[in-house]
């Protein structure tokens, strides 16, 4: 049985290529909703519906644990596919503001990047209320880096200039830390240290795959060494379509390259 991990796009294979890492008896189902991302500009109720579709395919292919690898479907549908499909562990990717406050600003402030839906969001608010009690973070919606991820536009050329812009009410010099709290983010890494120079950059993609090992242990879901078969280690799937295309399969392979390199 495979694990399935879910994005509205390509932002997920940051949570998937570290899912693979720490949990490398397991076999995964990658479904990417590229018939409808990006998320972020969706309402709250498209987007329960598009990850309960995705969530339903996942679970009728076997899957036996489902990560949603994308902070906006998290913060507008884990509560109901949790309620939903209460039979199997369904680990949420959230903005890593915990980690942030607490071990990682250095009595300077934290800023927390996302997509609009996530920043507007409930789910955020809470958090954020619950770790900062000393009112260090900073929220700022950045509408375009999905655009540009699933295009696989990365040069530092266009990016740049796009986040000098966005983020120019914000020194440098006052943050200790910037969270990545969208997975298409995790792409720009490069950019993100041209523009917030000396700020260090975390994400969730570690605590979501630990979390997820964390889970499966305790509900006797892992996989051991006797259940690995020669079977595809990873299928993807794009909004219900197993991928067969070896230009797309290639545009998969160069991303996770590309996180690789930038991690
Ligand atoms: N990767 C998704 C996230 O983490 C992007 C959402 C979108 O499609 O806008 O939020």
């Amino acid at each position: 049985m495979r694990v399935g991990v879910f994005d509205s796009g390509l932002g997920g294979l940051t949570v998937l290529n570290k899912a693979l890492d720490i949990l490398p008896d397991e076999h995964f189902l990658y479904f990417a909703d590229v018939d409808h991302v990006p998320y972020g500009e969706k309402t709250r109720e498209q987007i329960v519906e598009f990850v309960d579709g995705a969530v339903d395919y996942m679970v009728n292919e076997g899957c036996k644990a489902i990560v949603i690898a994308c902070n906006t479907a998290t913060s507008a549908g884990v509560d109901f596919l949790r309620e939903k499909y209460d039979f199997l562990p369904i680990i949420g990717i959230e903005p890593a503001v915990k980690p942030a406050v607490l071990h990682f600003s250095g009595g300077k402030r934290v800023l927390v990047v996302a997509t609009p839906i996530t920043v507007k969001g409930e789910k955020l608010k809470r958090l954020i209320e619950t770790y900062d009690k000393d009112h260090i973070v900073d929220t700022v919606a950045l509408s375009e880096l999905v655009n540009y991820a699933e295009k696989g536009i990365f040069d530092t050329d266009i990016i740049v200039p796009y986040l000098h812009d966005a983020l120019k009410n914000f020194n440098p010099d006052d943050y200790g830390v910037l969270v990545l709290g969208c997975t298409h983010f995790n792409f720009f890494k490069d950019s993100f240290k041209i523009v917030m120079p000396g700020v260090q950059i975390i994400d969730g993609s570690t605590g979501s795959a630990s979390y997820l090992k964390t889970r499966m242990e305790e509900e006797g879901l892992l996989a051991t060494k006797e259940d690995r078969t020669e079977e595809e280690k990873v299928i993807y799937v794009e909004s219900g379509r197993p991928v067969t295309d070896k230009a797309e399969l290639e545009k998969i392979d160069r991303l996770c390259k590309r996180w690789r390199e930038l991690n």
